[in-house]
C-alpha cells in the first residue's frame, strides 16, 4: 500500500526526530495497536526500545504466550514479561461493579507498569498505540457528563508521578490503517486482523464477581467460540466476537442426570470503529455446532444463547 509506506517513512522520522537517543518504554497490552507502535518504534529507534507486557490474568486463552514469544523471539525486542495474575484476580476479589473493575484494573496497571519501567534506567519516553477514535472518544468525554459512558483506561491514564513524555505514532489513524501499516511492518495478516480486545479484558466479561475458575472457563469457552469462527471462515468478517459468562444458573440434562450451571452468552458484531454496531447474522449451523462443543467440553456451561443487540442501544461489551 504507497500511501500506507509512506506514512511509515514519515512516522520514523517524526519517532527518531522526537525521540533523539532517549529510551522509550511500549507497554505492550496484547492487541494490535501497541505491538504495531511497538514494531514502528522498534523499526525507528531499535534498542532504545524496550516493552513492557502485563500479564493480568485476564487475557484470552494463550495469548499471553503468543505476544511474548512474537515480541521476544520473532522480532527481539527487549520485552519485560511480569505475572501479574495473582495481584489482578486477588484485587478484584469481591468486585462486581464495572466500573469499580475498570478503575480497580486500570490503577493497578498503572502502579505494576510504573514498578517496572523505573527499572529502565533513563527511560524518557511512555509509547502507547492511541489511536484517531480513542483521541476524539477522551475528549468528548471531556465535555460533559453524558459521554462520560465508561472509562477507558488506555487515554489520559497517565498518573503525574510517571514524568514520561508520550510518543503516539498512531493517533491518526483508524483500526483499519493500523491493520494495513502493521502489515507494512511485516506483522502476520492473522496477528494485525485481531479483533480488537478491552483492556480490562475477561473482567468485564464476567459480570458479577471474578474467579480464577470463572476466568478459565471463560477462556476455554471463548477459545471454541473462535476456533469455529475461523473454522466457518467469518473471522474477518465480524469485528469483535466474544462469550461472556453470565452469573445465572439454569437446569439442563448430561446422559441420565440433571445439571445445573452456567449460561454463556455469545457477542459477534460488526462496525467499523466500535462507536456503532450492529449484531452479527450469523448462518444457525455455525452458533449451533458452536453451542453444542462448548456444552460438551466446558465443565460449568450448560446453556448458551446468543445476543442480539445492536449498539446503540447496547454496548458491545456486556459491561
Ligand atoms: P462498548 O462496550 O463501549 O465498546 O460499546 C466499544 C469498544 O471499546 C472497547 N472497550 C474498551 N476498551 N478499555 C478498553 O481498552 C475499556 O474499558 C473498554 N470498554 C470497552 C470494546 O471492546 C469495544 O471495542
Amino acid at each position: 500500500d504507497w500511501t500506507m509506506a509512506a506514512f511509515k517513512t514519515e512516522a520514523i522520522a517524526r519517532i527518531r526526530a522526537q525521540v533523539g537517543k532517549g529510551k522509550v518504554i511500549c507497554g505492550l497490552s496484547g492487541g494490535v495497536d501497541s505491538s504495531v507502535a511497538a514494531v514502528l518504534i522498534h523499526e525507528a529507534i531499535g534498542d532504545q526500545l524496550t516493552c513492557v507486557y502485563v500479564d493480568t490474568g485476564l487475557m484470552r486463552k494463550g495469548e499471553s504466550e503468543q505476544v511474548v514469544s512474537l515480541f521476544k523471539n520473532h522480532y527481539n525486542i527487549p520485552l519485560i514479561h511480569v505475572d501479574a495474575s495473582d495481584l489482578f484476580l486477588g484485587a478484584l476479589e469481591g468486585v462486581s461493579d464495572p466500573e469499580t473493575k475498570r478503575k480497580t484494573i486500570g490503577k493497578l496497571f498503572i502502579d505494576v507498569f510504573d514498578e517496572e519501567s523505573s527499572k529502565i534506567e533513563g527511560a524518557e519516553f511512555l509509547a502507547q498505540g492511541t489511536l484517531y477514535p480513542d483521541v476524539i472518544e477522551s475528549v468528548s468525554a471531556k465535555g460533559g457528563p453524558s459521554a462520560v459512558i465508561k472509562s477507558h483506561h488506555n487515554v489520559g491514564g497517565l498518573p503525574d508521578y510517571m514524568k514520561l513524555k508520550l510518543v503516539e505514532p498512531l493517533r491518526e489513524l483508524f483500526k483499519d490503517e493500523v491493520r494495513v501499516l502493521g502489515q507494512e511492518l511485516g506483522l502476520h495478516a492473522d496477528f494485525v486482523g485481531r479483533h480488537p480486545f478491552p483492556g480490562p479484558g475477561l473482567a468485564i466479561r464476567i459480570p458479577g464477581e471474578i474467579t480464577r475458575e470463572k476466568v478459565q472457563v471463560l477462556q476455554d469457552a471463548d477459545a471454541i467460540y473462535l476456533e469455529e469462527i475461523r473454522k466457518a471462515g467469518l473471522y474477518d468478517k465480524i469485528w469483535q466476537a466474544f462469550a461472556v459468562l453470565l452469573p445465572v444458573k439454569t437446569v439442563g440434562v448430561m446422559g441420565d442426570a440433571r445439571t445445573y450451571e452456567n449460561v454463556l452468552a455469545l457477542r459477534a458484531v460488526t462496525s467499523t470503529d466500535g462507536m456503532t454496531a450492529d449484531f452479527f447474522e450469523f448462518p444457525w449451523d455455525v452458533l449451533g455446532k458452536t453451542a453444542t462443543r462448548i456444552i460438551n467440553e466446558v465443565r460449568g456451561v450448560n446453556r448458551v444463547v446468543y445476543d442480539v443487540t445492536s449498539k446503540p442501544p447496547g454496548t458491545i461489551e456486556w459491561e
